[in-house]
């Protein structure tokens, strides 16, 4: 046991994940647009790597870009942080839609969450999750084992809405093709997005946003990022695995999985004691992305969440560009420092 086991959290870690996100969009925003998925998504985790060096934790990464032989940055079973704080799940997702990113379209972010050592959920072999993100009014509402209909109709009874005046968020995928038949049949609103539904899982749980359900099937790491997320909000979600290919099918049998398990919030993220972060790295309605000001400063926008507390925090940080490298006297470095380090 070192002497740093079982520190709690200290309540400014938020911040610290924040400006960890900060660093991963910025170094990610000047690929915006250039049709290349891999190098975006590399500066960013790199960058983020190297600003989590300096926060005090003594983290984990159990949900990253990979495997330690397939990737540089941020691979599961890392260490990261300066060591010296709280051990901690780290889920690291420097880019959050890497093909928005590569298109330059809405909803890339950089996102991380983490939580008590030991208390994210390990999807294994199991790529694709089925999943169902609500806000907090509606929570109790939801239960992946009924249709999309029952689901929807709970939902609209839970917020107080008419059906067609529900909104949901759904990947654009051929998968979803019956979903959305579905949902349209039922009169409820789609809102149709090619990537991204660890944003969608936001946009569900947060309230006051136009989204009011996620459903449909993404990645399963993407689901424990989002479940942080919500678990943190004391929002609702559900997921069971949704294996899509014979051999996934398989494996998942041969590992003894029982594929019409539900996977409850508590079980995809055990922990009360949760902080969240994102940073908008190309523009959208929910978070602005990295913008570059005429004046040589650089703006970003930011969600922190804080599950002890439930709070949630946006911040808009101006990055002033012509002070870079007037830190070093004062012991600390800039995510705007480490970013562009990255990318220079
Ligand atoms: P990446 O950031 O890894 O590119 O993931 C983007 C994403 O859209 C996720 O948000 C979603 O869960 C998953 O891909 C869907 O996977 P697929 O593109 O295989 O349908």
């Amino acid at each position: 046991m070192s002497r740093t086991d079982n520190l709690p959290p200290s309540r400014n870690l938020g911040l610290e994940l924040a400006r960890a996100t900060e660093t991963a969009a910025i170094a990610a925003a000047r690929y915006m647009g250039m049709g290349n998925r891999d190098r975006g998504d590399k500066a960013a985790a790199e960058a983020m790597r190297a600003f989590l060096r300096t926060v005090d934790m003594n983290g984990i990464v159990v949900i990253g870009e990979g495997e330690e032989e397939e990737v540089p940055f941020l691979f599961n079973g890392e260490h990261i942080g300066n060591g010296e704080g709280p051990e901690l799940d780290v889920a690291a997702g420097p880019v959050e839609g890497t093909a928005l990113l590569a298109d330059g379209r809405p909803n890339a972010i950089a996102a991380i969450a983490v939580a008590e050592r030991g208390s994210l959920w390990q999807p294994g072999n199991a790529f694709y999750m089925n999943k169902i993100v609500v806000g907090r009014e509606a929570r109790e509402a939801i239960d992946i084992r009924l249709s999309p209909t029952q689901n929807l109709h709970r939902i609209a009874e839970a917020l107080g809405k008419k059906i067609n005046e529900l909104t949901i968020f759904v990947l654009d995928k051929n998968r979803h093709a019956s979903l959305v038949e579905e949902i349209r049949q039922a009169g409820a609103r789609i809102s149709l997005h090619t990537d991204g539904d660890v944003m969608g899982a936001l946009m569900a749980a947060v309230p006051g946003t136009c989204i009011d359900a996620l459903m449909g099937i993404g990645d399963s790491t993407k689901g424990v990022m989002a479940a942080a997320a919500v678990k943190a909000l004391g929002g609702g979600m559900q997921g069971m695995r949704a294996p899509q290919r014979e051999d996934e099918k398989r494996q998942l049998r041969k590992d003894g999985v029982k594929l019409q398990e539900v996977l409850k919030l508590d079980t995809l993220s055990r922990s009360d004691n949760i902080f969240f972060a994102a940073t908008g790295i190309t523009p959208s309605t929910f978070l602005e992305g990295v913008n570059y000001g005429r004046d040589g400063s650089l703006t970003t926008h930011s969600i922190v969440i804080r599950s002890l507390t439930r709070s949630i925090r946006f911040i808009k940080g101006i990055h002033q560009l012509e002070r870079r490298g007037n830190t070093q006297e004062l012991g600390s470095t800039t995510p705007v420092e480490v970013a562009f380090e990255v990318v220079k």
